[in-house]
């Protein structure tokens, strides 16, 4: 489905932010294999959760939805996983099926993972390699792509220094760890979003962090400990409430609100970096979560300038650099990110993406091989502003989709995009909050 968004004069109002989907897929994972009943509450209930719900009910866990957002799910416990029955689909969700690699590695369990178009192009060996270190068993398609088929097993703790910085990664060997013999150990190159760490905690985990000057944490865990069935309530998600917010300070006027926001250090550099570019923000304490502290979020209408982008902010913003390109159209000057390989092995190749979106809309952008170079228009009536009149390629990515219809709201003319149904896996109330907010996005078939 098709869906285009026309300029409006003013973003203004309050929405929550959905579910944080990180702290989604880790309280049901974790939740299966706890010993005891948990409930979640403020589960993000887009599609790649909902695909890790049905993979942990393959394997054995008890899931029931008791309302919106709310669910109970029985674990599995000292018995552990049973095989299942069918392929294990994960959809579009890197996060599920990597994490839930990792988590199967541990059990007697022999498990046929799959997913759609762009998660059977994504590289799967990184997680893969450190697993069969620990002596899960793993056959893949060519390549290291999806299909692939794991077997778990008895496994033993390993020390792991991956190199990419990454959380998907740090969090599946650290799952493996739980049943593994012996002190898993992973030394992060740089610190990476730590819910996995926060949320074992809560399950009655020990873990141990121990920070490096000049490089991430060393994070450890020991095999054999046993999760105990909580009252899960999951944090509102930054990545999500980054469109909103990014919509008010591109717009010509307004305030808007986000609440329920987790607030945490290894999530926060689009906001850093947003109000390093001029950006009114103002953030205050609203509430608590499993593991994590909420804040509300209210962004206005601002004049923004372009920046040169720190990259050791890229692991802290690595899912809103899509929508950080679009402030940086909307800038007076060129910004410019680097360190930002990673994005060509997301949901898209999204330097890629993110060029195309913006040179579609008639903004002047440079690939670079670790990032782009942004010449900024300005904002609307303040300069010449963003062009827009672009029909934006999707390529099975979410956060570009959300991003260009985000950018249409300010732009001169009307923003297209060619399909919207991936929006559902991560942000299934996005076109709500929007148009909550002032927006107008017309969906057509
Ligand atoms: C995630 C980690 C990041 C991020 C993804 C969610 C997680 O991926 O891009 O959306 O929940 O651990 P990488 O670990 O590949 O950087």
């Amino acid at each position: 489905m098709r869906a285009t968004s026309r300029p409006v004069a003013r973003i203004s109002g309050t929405v929550r932010a959905p579910g944080d989907k990180s702290c989604s897929h880790r309280a049901v994972m974790m939740a299966a294999v706890a010993e005891g009943t948990s409930t979640v509450s403020g589960l993000l209930e887009g599609e790649d959760v909902l695909n890790t719900a049905k993979a942990v009910a393959a394997l054995g866990a008890g899931v029931e939805r008791l309302g919106p957002g709310k669910w109970r799910i029985e674990g599995v416990g000292s018995r552990g996983f049973t095989t299942p029955r069918g392929d294990l689909d994960f959809g579009n969700s890197g996060t599920g099926a990597r994490l839930m690699m990792g988590l199967v590695g541990g059990h007697d369990v022999t498990a046929r993972f799959t997913g759609d178009a762009s998660l059977s192009s994504r590289p799967m060996e990184r997680v893969l390699k450190p697993l069969r270190d620990m002596g899960v068993t793993a056959d893949t398609a060519p390549g290291g792509k999806l299909p692939a088929v794991i077997r778990g097993g008895r496994l033993k703790a390993i020390r792991y220094a991956p190199p990419e910085a990454s959380a998907q990664v740090k969090s599946a060997v650290l799952l493996a760890g739980l049943r593994a013999e012996g002190v898993t150990v992973v030394e992060e190159k740089e610190a990476t979003r730590d819910h996995t760490e926060r949320m074992l905690r809560a399950f009655g985990v020990q873990v141990n962090v121990k920070p490096r000057p000049g490089a991430g944490p060393v994070v450890s865990l020991r095999g054999g400990q046993e999760l105990k069935a909580i009252a899960a309530a999951v944090a509102g998600d930054p990545s999500s409430a980054a469109f909103a917010i990014a919509a008010a300070l591109i717009a010509g006027e307004g305030e808007a609100s986000v609440t329920g926001m987790l607030d945490n250090r290894t999530r926060g550099g689009f906001f850093e970096a947003a109000a390093a570019m001029g950006a009114l923000l103002a953030t205050e304490a609203d509430g608590q979560a499993t593991g994590e502290d909420t804040v509300r979020v209210t962004a206005r209408a601002s004049k923004l300038k372009g920046v040169r982008l720190d990259p050791a902010l890229v692991p802290s913003m690595i899912d809103e650099l899509p929508i950080f390109a679009v402030l940086a159209a909307f800038a007076e000057g060129e910004t410019r990110v680097t360190g930002a390989a990673e994005l060509r092995v997301k949901e898209s190749d999204r330097i890629k993406a993110i060029c195309a979106m913006l040179a579609v809309n008639g903004v002047s952008v440079v690939e670079l091989p670790d990032g782009f170079v942004v010449t900024g228009c300005g904002a609307r009536g303040v300069s010449h502003g963003v062009p827009g009149g672009g029909l934006v390629e999707t390529r099975h990515d979410h956060r570009i989709a959300m991003s260009a219809l985000v950018m249409g709201t300010a732009a001169k003319r009307e923003v297209a995009v060619d399909d919207v149904a991936m929006i559902a896996t991560s942000y299934p109330e996005f076109f709500d909050h929007m148009t909550a907010l002032g927006a107008e996005i017309e969906r057509a078939m």
